[in-house]
This record gives C-alpha cells, sequence and structure tokens, in this order.
C-alpha cells in the first residue's frame, strides 16, 4: 500500500497544492490526446486536486476522478463545475472493468509506486479497466537527468501568497539509493514563524524498464514522448511520456 505525502493529507498544505502546481503544457497535452483519440470514457487516476479531471470533462463524456487523498478530493469537489466528474476515494483496485477508453496518471503520479508489486497490480488494474484499443497515457521523470540534484534549499527556494499568508518553499533531498530518492518538502508559514516538513520517497524507473513492465501487463507502448510538444524521448530529456495502449 502506498503511504500518503502529507501534502495530500494536511489540510493546510492540500489548499496550497493548486498554488504550487497550477495548470500548464502537461494539461494541454492530456486535455488535446483525449480530443485526438476521440475519448468518452476517461479515468483520472490520482486526480488530486482534479484542474485536469474538471476540464476533461465536457459535454458528451463521462470522467471519473480517483485519488486515495480524501482532502485532495475535497478541494477538487469545492469548484462549481465538480459535479460533471465522478469523484472516487480509492487507488486502481477499485476500478474494475470499465470499457474506459483512456486512462491517465499526471502529475508524476507513477513514481509514488515504490514497490514494483504496487507498480504492476496498478497496471494491470489500469489495463483490465480499458476497453479493447484503450490507452494509457503517463509521465515519469527520466532517471537520466537526476533531476533530484537541484532538489535543494538553494536550487528550490521560494515565495508565495497562500490563503495562510505569505510562505516560503523548498525541497530538500535526504537520501538517494538505487532508483529511489527520499526527499522533505519545506513549507514555512513566515506570519507565524511554523514549518511543517512533508517526507516523501519517489521511484525513478528508466525508460526500459517502464517500458518492459507495460509489456509484461500486455500493452503495446505505441509513443514516448520526451517533453509536452511530442519531441520523441531521448536520454537527455527531463521526461518521459508514455502512450501505451490494450492491444484491439
Ligand atoms: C503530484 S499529485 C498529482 C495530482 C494530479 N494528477 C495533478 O496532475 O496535479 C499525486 C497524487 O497521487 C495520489 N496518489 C498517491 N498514491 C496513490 C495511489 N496509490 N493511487 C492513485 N493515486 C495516488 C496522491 O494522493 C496525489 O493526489
Amino acid at each position: 500500500m502506498v503511504k500518503l505525502d502529507k501534502h495530500y493529507v494536511d489540510p493546510r498544505l492540500v489548499v496550497l497544492y493548486d498554488i504550487e502546481n497550477p495548470r500548464g503544457e502537461d494539461t494541454d497535452f492530456y486535455l488535446n490526446f483525449a480530443k485526438k483519440i476521440n475519448a468518452k470514457h476517461i479515468v483520472d487516476l490520482g486526480c488530486g486536486t482534479g484542474i485536469l479531471t474538471r476540464e476533461l470533462a465536457q459535454p458528451g463524456r463521462e470522467v471519473i476522478g480517483v485519488d486515495p487523498a480524501s482532502a485532495m478530493l475535497a478541494v477538487a469537489q469545492q469548484h462549481p463545475d465538480a459535479d460533471r466528474v465522478q469523484w472516487i476515494n480509492g487507488d486502481a483496485s477499485i476500478l474494475g472493468n470499465r470499457q474506459a477508453d483512456l486512462v491517465l496518471m499526471t502529475g508524476n503520479v507513477a513514481q509514488v509506486f515504490l514497490e514494483i508489486d504496487d507498480w504492476l497490480t496498478t497496471l494491470t488494474n489500469i489495463f483490465n479497466s480499458l476497453r479493447p484499443g484503450g490507452y494509457l497515457a503517463f509521465e515519469s521523470r527520466n532517471p537520466l537527468v537526476k533531476s533530484w540534484q537541484q532538489w535543494n534549499r538553494d536550487e528550490s527556494y521560494y515565495e508565495f501568497d497562500s490563503p495562510h499568508g505569505r510562505m516560503a518553499s523548498w525541497v530538500e533531498v535526504v537520501d538517494v539509493h538505487d532508483n529511489r530518492v527520499q526527499l522533505e518538502g519545506h513549507n514555512l508559514f513566515l506570519e507565524t514563524g511554523e514549518v511543517i516538513v512533508a517526507e516523501s520517497e519517489l521511484v525513478f524507473r528508466s525508460r526500459e524498464e517502464i517500458a518492459a513492465q507495460l509489456t509484461q501487463i500486455g500493452f503495446t507502448v505505441e509513443r514516448v514522448y520526451g517533453d509536452w510538444h511530442q519531441t520523441t524521448f531521448d536520454d537527455a530529456q527531463r521526461l518521459m511520456v508514455f502512450i501505451a495502449r490494450r492491444p484491439l
């Protein structure tokens, strides 16, 4: 079972998520992809506060947002257009056979599955939830670029306005071991001096590993992009955006 990071559980941090992770090029990429394949039944797994989920939910589409963090879903549900989405508090084990056209995992959700068994079970549940010919799209950071080397106070510190007043936030790496990175997210409430430190751990699987795992489950890997502009992935790129398909 995946342990949830305080950023997704502590209501004081959950309200910061959309400020620190606003809509971006990734949102447009996934919206365009859903449009391109004419997806009518979409699952957003690890939907969080649902920025993308709500935009996906257009007339003629059934959109389901799934997340184990109820505090993230509570923020998602506060928006006026939230009732166009079916929100489910859970993980991929609740998906069942939905004949979905598209399952998404965005915001590097794929990197929370530290144990290989959890990851393969999640991929299997996704595979079974798709119709034949349905797609899985997600991204994961490229381990070869070692983005965690910039995860230190000097390079990641920034300040911003929040519902709690002015805040500062930064990340610090605690340990890098095999393909795992342990880190701390520091959240300093500048008006009171209080600090909340959120510990988390991410797994960095390589392109080859992920492709082999997808193939093992039965997916066909159709594309691996290296950015949000559909550039074919190469080893120097920060991101790996996988487009996998359940065969027809
Ligand atoms: C970085 S956020 C991404 C949220 C959203 N997809 C986005 O792009 O902004 C990671 C999300 O993954 C969720 N998560 C953690 N463990 C999970 C699991 N086992 N299955 C599905 N989602 C999970 C967290 O609760 C959190 O909302």
